[in-house]
């Protein structure tokens, strides 16, 4: 019998009983496991007992308890992989949902490759796996790594597991000395279907989508359980390469199939943009027959020299783009809106839904985005969903597509209660009770309490020790909720005093509930771990509106050390004058990133915590761009006249990649003309300033592109 079909029965007292002791028995189980005792409960039974557990807090979300298993960490062991570096960085898609993306896709390769709309140019199509991606490393023709993307650089080490998939050659005949093949692991249908049968007989955990089946069997401890499950292995691109494959994609999908690998049947050659729409409707047309889960379609421009030329933005590729397949749809009741207070004091409403599987996943939350999407219209004003709001108690359409945030996407009115009434948006935070205030132009309302914000410092607390910023081990998000609820941890300085104050003495972490000295230790050092940080992540790390992982990159290239970014930020703050100049003056920062950065140090308050945080920390500076030897690396460089052998686009992002500045405009801080014909005043105040000149075959020769 499953968990849901023996939970039919229970009412809510039973149901709130039952959640107690299960909140007991788990708990306890726990302790036992973190504090190294004897396990009390085996890992199937603890599992069969949350699984328990998550079936009754979905039928009764309401009932759910504070101290719920659900938020329990580390009950699996999620640690004991090795983490690998990948070579070259795993990199992702950019989107395409409509025809109109995939025609700018067109347009804009043609623009950076100068090509004009006539011009020949073929693309791959291939299906869009949903799997998960692997590495395979090959030398010498043996496989002798197999990594999972993590986080694009850094993926965790699964050999033992991938040399159980059928599919993955352990061995190459005729291979470059060094490959790395690149590709998805996904589960078929079929195979799908068995495993969760197989694991319900056994009282295993069954999986909600194919995909997560083939997650969590990749990602085993135990290479004897992945041998047990049917993964299958499609590969499509390439990472580390001694010596190319082909001239292009198509060869090199050929090549990678005569060394044994299995490359997806559909894949096809198309020369324009009609092609790629009609060979996606194709694909999309066999989807629910082809008896494993895609979910879009993937054009890459086929010539390998095009594609080395476009290169990459900061996380995907110029040279390729996901079509994706439109979202999946349900129906289901709105229970509730509740509202959320994110980091930058950002109010978002949540719609509370009664659960409703949507494309193999239970769904109980979505977003509504904002006040303007609840009343029916744009941010502009403009009617949305033919200007029908969205009540509590309505009958609403939920969607989602891939891992985006399901969104509640319509609405019924014939559905709706007779007693439904217009949802009023908060004005106030009901996190703090500080006005909740909406500044012209912004769709967002937000709170003005500031530090003073329970929800906002604790999601800044989230934001700075998650991946991208910190990455602290073993302090994550519910660590992060309970040390601050504790009132151990206010603000991110106190994270690096956190041993000093609860090390040793009567309040110890050690003696808390889940926690024991090992994992207390390990803590400790963790946080010490990362005193010495980078200077970008700490940039990213302050949780500074619109500074993203890129921009905190570019600020600390620009900017090389904290004491230089800081001075520079507060000099900027008069927004005027020379940081002023200086900050905007920065590819990528505009009016708005400049803004928010100077008004982040303004504040008394703030600037007092940011400052104890600094001393607390070893701020590394940022390294020179990855330039090699490279003899522009530093030099300020304008480009003029008509370039031939490259665009204007390209010849900019090729110089920045070397680590040269790209300026429009000649001045006395020129370094480096670079002319083509028909250079005109540009050329001439050069001369006038002494500026060196060279034309655009000197450039290439100096770049070593020659
Ligand atoms: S190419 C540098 N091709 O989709 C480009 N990716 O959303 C690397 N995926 O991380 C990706 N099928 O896991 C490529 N035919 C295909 C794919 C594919 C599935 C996955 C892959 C990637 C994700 C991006």
């Amino acid at each position: 019998m499953t968990e849901t079909s023996q939970i039919a029965g229970l009412d809510e007292a039973a149901a709130a009983e039952e959640l107690a002791r299960l909140a007991r028995v788990l708990g306890a189980a726990n302790t036992a496991y973190h504090g190294q005792d004897a396990p009390e409960i085996s890992d199937a039974e603890y599992d069969a007992l949350k699984r328990r557990n998550a079936a009754i807090e979905a039928r009764f979300p309401a009932l759910k308890r504070a101290d719920s298993p659900s938020d329990l960490v580390g009950a699996a062991p999620a640690e004991g992989f090795q983490k690998v570096t990948h070579a070259r960085a795993m990199m992702s898609l950019g989107n395409a949902f409509e025809d109109e993306d995939v025609a700018d896709f067109d347009a804009g390769i043609r623009r950076y490759l100068g090509l004009s709309a006539e011009a020949p140019l073929a693309y791959t199509a291939e299906p869009k796996i949903d799997g998960l991606s692997l590495s395979l490393r090959y030398e010498g023709g043996r496989l002798v790594q197999a990594a999972t993307r993590g986080d694009g650089a850094v993926g965790e080490n699964v050999t033992g597991n991938a040399r159980t998939i059928s599919d993955i050659p352990q061995v190459l005949d005729g291979a470059p000395d060094v490959l790395e093949v690149r590709g998805e692991v996904y589960m078929a249908h079929e195979d799908f279907d068995a495993l969760n049968a197989r694991q319900e007989t056994a009282g295993q955990k069954v999986f909600a989508n194919p995909r997560n089946a083939a997650a969590g069997s990749l990602r085993q401890l135990d290479s004897k359980i992945t041998a047990e499950r049917p993964l299958r292995f499609f590969a499509y691109a390439w990472g580390d390469l001694s010596a190319p494959l082909a001239d292009t994609q198509t060869g090199a999908l050929m090549r990678l199939k005569d060394l044994g690998f299995s490359v997806n049947p559909l894949t096809a050659t198309v020369a324009s943009v009609a092609d790629m729409i009609m060979h996606y409707k194709e694909i999309e047309a066999q989807r629910a027959t082809l008896g494993y889960d895609i979910d879009g379609v993937v054009y890459k421009v086929d010539s390998l020299s095009y594609q080395e030329r476009l290169g990459f933005r900061s996380t995907t590729p110029r040279w390729a783009i996901a079509h994706k397949f439109p979202a999946e749809l349900a129906w289901t009741r709105l229970e509730a809106i509740d509202i959320q207070v994110g980091r930058t004091g950002a109010l978002s409403p949540v719609a509370r839904l009664t659960p409703v599987t949507v494309g193999g996943v239970v769904v109980s939350n979505a977003t509504l985005h904002n006040e303007d999407y609840i009343a029916g219209r744009s941010a502009t004003g403009e009617p949305i969903r033919g200007g029908k709001d969205i009540r509590v108690g309505d009958w609403v359409q939920v969607y989602r597509a891939g891992d985006v945030i399901p969104k509640v996407a319509d609405v019924d009115l014939s559905k709706r209660p007779e007693d439904a009434v217009p949802y009023a948006f908060p004005t106030v935070c009901p996190e703090c009770g500080s006005p909740a205030i909406r500044e012209e132009g912004d769709a967002v309302r937000r709170c003005t309490g500031g530090l003073i914000c329970p929800a906002q410092a604790v999601e800044k607390l989230k934001h700075f020790v998650s991946r991208a910023a910190f990455d602290i081990e073993g302090l994550g998000s519910k660590q992060v909720e309970q040390f601050y609820r504790d009132q151990w941890i206010a603000e991110p300085a106190d994270i690096f005093t956190l041993r000093d104050r609860h090390g040793a003495g009567e309040d110890v972490l050690e003696a808390r509930e889940g926690w024991g000295k090992k994992s207390a230790d390990n803590l400790f050092a963790a946080i010490d771990d990362k005193r010495a940080i980078p200077l970008a992540r700490l940039i990213f790390g302050l949780g500074i509106r619109h500074v993203g992982e890129a921009a905190a990159s570019m600020l600390a290239r620009h900017y090389r050390t904290w004491d230089q970014f800081s001075e520079s930020v507060a000099q900027a703050a008069a927004q005027e004058g020379p940081a002023w100049e200086d900050l905007l003056a920065i590819d990528g920062v505009g009016q708005v990133m400049a803004r928010a950065l100077v008004t982040s140090f303004a504040g008394e308050a703030e600037a007092a915590s940011i400052a104890r945080l600094v001393a607390q920390l070893d701020v590394q500076p940022a390294e020179a761009p990855q330039t090699g030897d490279s003899p522009v690396a530093g030099k300020t460089v304008v480009f003029t006249g008509t370039l031939e052998k490259m665009t204007r686009a390209e010849a900019k992002a090729r110089a920045e990649a070397l680590g040269a500045k790209v300026s429009g405009s000649v001045s006395a801080k020129t370094d480096l003309l670079v002319a083509g014909p028909g250079a005109g005043s540009k050329a001439k105040k050069a001369a006038d300033l002494g500026v060196e000149t060279i034309d655009e075959d000197g450039w290439l020769t100096l770049i070593g592109d020659a």
